[in-house]
C-alpha cells in the first residue's frame, strides 16, 4: 500500500525526477506482467487463487433463485450460463443505444436481475453484484478485450481520455503520469503497471477484497488524495469505458490476483 499523506510533495518530486524515457511504447501489457512472481502463480493456481471464491459465489448465485423471486438467472442462460456468449462479454461496457448511454457488465447484469427475476433492486457495486459481475466476466476468460471504439463510443472515449489526463487530488497527478510515463518504476515495494483493465474484476491482495475495475479506479484516486467519482457518476462511466478500452486486445484474466 501506498501513502501519501505524511509527504505527498516527497512522493511527488522523487516520480517526477524518473527519467520520462520510460513512457509507454503503446503497446498494452497485462497487470500480470508487472506483478511479483509468487502472485502470478497464485492467480494461475485454481487452488490457490484467492478470487475464486467470489466466482463460486457468484455461480451459486447465478444458478440458485434470487431472493424473493422464482427465477433464477440460469434459467434463461442455462446452468453455469452455459448459453451465454463469451465474445459479447468480452466487449462490456457497451453503448446502448436508447438510453444514449454506457453499459457496464455490471448495469447490465444488474437490471437483467432487476426486470427478469423480480428480486428487490440491489444498489450499485452490492457484493452480490460484484460477485454475479465475477462470474459472469470469468465465463469469458481468455477472450480478447474488445470494446467499441468507434461510432457513438469515438465521443465519449475523447472525454474519458481527458480525465485520464486530468490532474487530481494533492498529488496533483493525473492517471496518465504513472500509468502511462512510469509503467515498470517502483512506488514503495509495488511495480507500476499500464493500469489495464483486463484483469478485472480482480482480487486485491492489498485490501483482500475482489475489487471491480471501477472500484479500483475509485481507490486509485483515493490514493492520489483526491475525491473518488461516484459510483454510476458519468465520470466514473467514461473513466471505466477508456480504461477497458486501452485494454483491447488483452486476454480478460478475471479473477486476476494483483497487489
Ligand atoms: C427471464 C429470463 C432472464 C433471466 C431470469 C435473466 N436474464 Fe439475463 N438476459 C435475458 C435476455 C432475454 C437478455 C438479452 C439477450 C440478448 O441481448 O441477446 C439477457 C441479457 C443478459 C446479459 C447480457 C448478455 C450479452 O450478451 O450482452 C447478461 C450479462 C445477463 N443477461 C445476465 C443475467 C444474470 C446475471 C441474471 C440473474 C441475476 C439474468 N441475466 C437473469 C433474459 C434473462
Ligand atoms: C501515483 C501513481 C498513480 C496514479 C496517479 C494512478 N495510479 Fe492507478 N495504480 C497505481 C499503483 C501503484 C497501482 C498498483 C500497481 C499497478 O498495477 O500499477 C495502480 C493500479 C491501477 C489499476 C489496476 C491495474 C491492474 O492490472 O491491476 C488501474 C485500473 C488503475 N490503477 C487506474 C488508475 C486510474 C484510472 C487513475 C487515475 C484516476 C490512476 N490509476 C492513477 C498508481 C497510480
Amino acid at each position: 500500500m501506498i501513502y501519501f499523506n505524511k509527504a505527498p510533495w516527497f512522493f511527488c518530486a522523487v516520480l517526477l525526477a524518473l527519467p520520462t524515457t520510460a513512457a509507454l511504447a503503446g503497446e498494452a501489457r497485462s497487470g500480470y506482467e508487472y506483478i511479483k512472481p509468487a502472485s502470478r502463480a497464485m492467480q494461475d493456481d485454481d487452488f490457490e487463487n484467492p478470487g475464486l471464491l467470489a466466482v463460486e459465489r457468484g455461480q451459486v448465485l447465478f444458478n440458485g433463485k434470487q431472493s424473493g423471486s422464482g427465477k433464477a438467472c440460469a434459467d434463461c442462460h442455462g446452468e453455469d450460463g452455459a448459453s451465454l456468449n463469451t465474445r459479447d462479454l468480452a466487449r462490456y461496457p457497451v453503448y446502448n443505444e436508447d438510453a444514449a448511454e454506457i453499459v457496464t457488465l455490471q448495469k447490465r447484469i444488474s437490471r437483467c436481475r432487476d426486470t427478469n427475476t423480480g428480486s428487490k433492486p440491489l444498489p450499485t457495486d452490492h457484493p452480490d453484484l460484484v460477485d454475479l459481475e465475477t462470474f459472469v466476466r470469468n465465463r469469458a476468460i481468455g477472450e480478447a478485450v474488445n470494446v467499441q471504439t468507434d461510432g457513438p463510443m469515438a465521443k465519449l472515449l475523447e472525454a474519458g481520455e481527458q480525465l485520464y489526463k486530468t490532474r487530481y487530488g494533492l498529488i496533483d497527478m493525473a492517471c496518465y503520469h504513472c500509468h502511462d510515463v512510469y509503467p515498470g518504476q517502483m512506488i514503495r515495494g509495488q511495480k507500476i503497471s499500464q493500469g489495464q483493465g483486463n484483469g478485472f474484476p480482480a482480487y486485491r491482495l492489498g485490501t483482500g477484497e475482489i475489487t471491480n475495475l471501477h472500484q479500483r479506479i475509485q481507490q486509485c484516486l483515493t490514493l492520489m488524495r483526491a475525491e473518488p467519482f461516484a459510483a454510476d457518476s458519468e465520470e466514473i462511466r467514461l473513466m471505466g469505458l477508456y480504461v477497458m478500452s486501452r485494454s483491447n486486445g488483452l486476454r480478460i484474466e478475471t479473477p486476476a490476483v494483483r497487489y
